[in-house]
């Protein structure tokens, strides 16, 4: 079997779940497990929230109905609706509560027949400008759906554009936005995703919205998941499947960038792009190798990557290599790379198993 697998803490998941609640005393939170649990596998992530999550949050009905085959009751929030009228019936048949962004989803809401009211989310452009009413077509909105037979209940809810950048003015002005709505009746409030959930007590309202921080990765480029308290859940680990003894001035990898500056000894490492590791990781970006920091050395290849472990003796062939997890926190990576954890986390393929550990 090839040596490389994603280890998943489902303990971890759980601390950082419970640390999300832990920010916003009395308030319920929806774990968002779109995009198959931020690449953790939705099944096993909602197993394991299963009885001490509030609810779950996902991006569409193919992912509602795969919590739903794992969790029958839950609570369970499709964030951008529906995408189709028909969509409507199923989203009643599985019991969903359905957001709904603007006029379109509000027309075809209006004329669905189903079996039983759905609990709506209004969903009000703040200021992300991606999704949303506007604040009086959001009156509006509500006003039309006073009494009608497809409401059970009625809530609001809106989207941060930079609250991972405390400080940043549209912050405030959005929230100051979602506050003026406040004079309709609404059931519940929900504002704030990971980053707001940590840092703008003021949005906390009355349902959180964490996907990063559940899975211990850092929304700020300038705190770490450790300094925030959150555990890594995935380690992405591989083993050295090869080592060689190189000359100074002899290459490695495609291209030939590599070229060893000294004596240099290689190891072969079993992971490479079509696994999800990035082919953009800058030279002397670090694998952990027992315990201790190996550049990389030269390009990252589809199914492997090279390493110069010529500072670490002991590496022999077989040894693990992790790739991002406890060691080598994934939003550092992340940030070497020019992307996001989030980015790295979605992007891990089937070809790699999950493994859950602490169930
Ligand atoms: C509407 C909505 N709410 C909450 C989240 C969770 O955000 P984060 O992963 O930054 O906590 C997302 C993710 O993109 C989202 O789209």
């Amino acid at each position: 079997m090839r040596p490389l697998v994603a280890t998943v803490d489902l303990a971890a998941l759980r601390h950082n779940y419970q640390l999300a609640k832990q920010c916003a005393p009395g308030r319920k939170a929806f774990a968002v497990v779109k995009a198959n649990a931020y690449g953790h596998g939705a099944p096993a992530a909602v197993e394991c929230l299963r009885g001490l999550a509030d609810g779950f949050a996902v991006a569409s009905l193919e992912e509602a109905e795969q919590v739903r085959s794992v969790d029958a009751s839950a609570k369970l929030l499709l964030l951008e609706g529906c995408f189709e009228p028909n969509e409507y019936a199923a989203a009643a048949a599985l019991g969903l509560d359905v957001a709904i962004e603007g006029e379109a989803q509000l027309d075809a809401l209006l004329a669905a027949d189903i079996a039983r009211p759905l609990n709506l989310w209004l969903k009000l452009d703040s200021g992300m400008h991606r999704l949303g009413f506007s604040a009086d077509a959001l009156r509006r909105a509500h006003a039309r759906l006073q009494g009608a037979h497809q409401v059970a209940e009625l809530n609001l809810m809106s989207h941060f554009a930079c609250a991972d950048e405390r400080g940043n003015p549209l912050n405030e002005a959005q929230l100051e936005q979602f506050s003026g709505l406040l004079d309709l009746a609404f059931d519940s409030r929900s504002f704030a995703n990971s980053a707001a959930v940590l840092t703008l007590s003021a949005a906390h309202m009355d349902w959180l919205r964490p996907g990063i921080m559940l899975y211990g990765a850092s929304p700020f480029a300038e705190l770490s998941a450790e300094t925030l308290g959150l555990k890594p859940v995935m380690a992405l680990t591989a083993s050295i499947i090869a080592i060689r003894d190189v000359e100074a001035g002899e290459s490695v990898g495609y291209g030939a960038g590599w070229v060893a500056q000294r004596a240099s000894r290689i190891a072969t490492v079993s992971c490479g792009y079509a696994d999800g590791y990035p082919r953009t990781a800058p030279p002397g970006t670090c694998v952990s190798i027992l315990g201790q920091r190996a550049p990389l050395a030269g390009r990252v290849s589809m199914d492997m990557l090279a390493v110069d472990i010529t500072d670490l003796p002991p590496a022999a062939l077989g040894d693990a290599v992790e790739l991002w997890g406890n060691e080598i926190p994934i939003d550092e990576l992340a940030q070497a790379c020019g992307t996001i954890g989030y980015e790295l986390l979605t992007k891990v393929t089937q070809r790699v198993p999950r493994r859950y550990i602490n169930g």
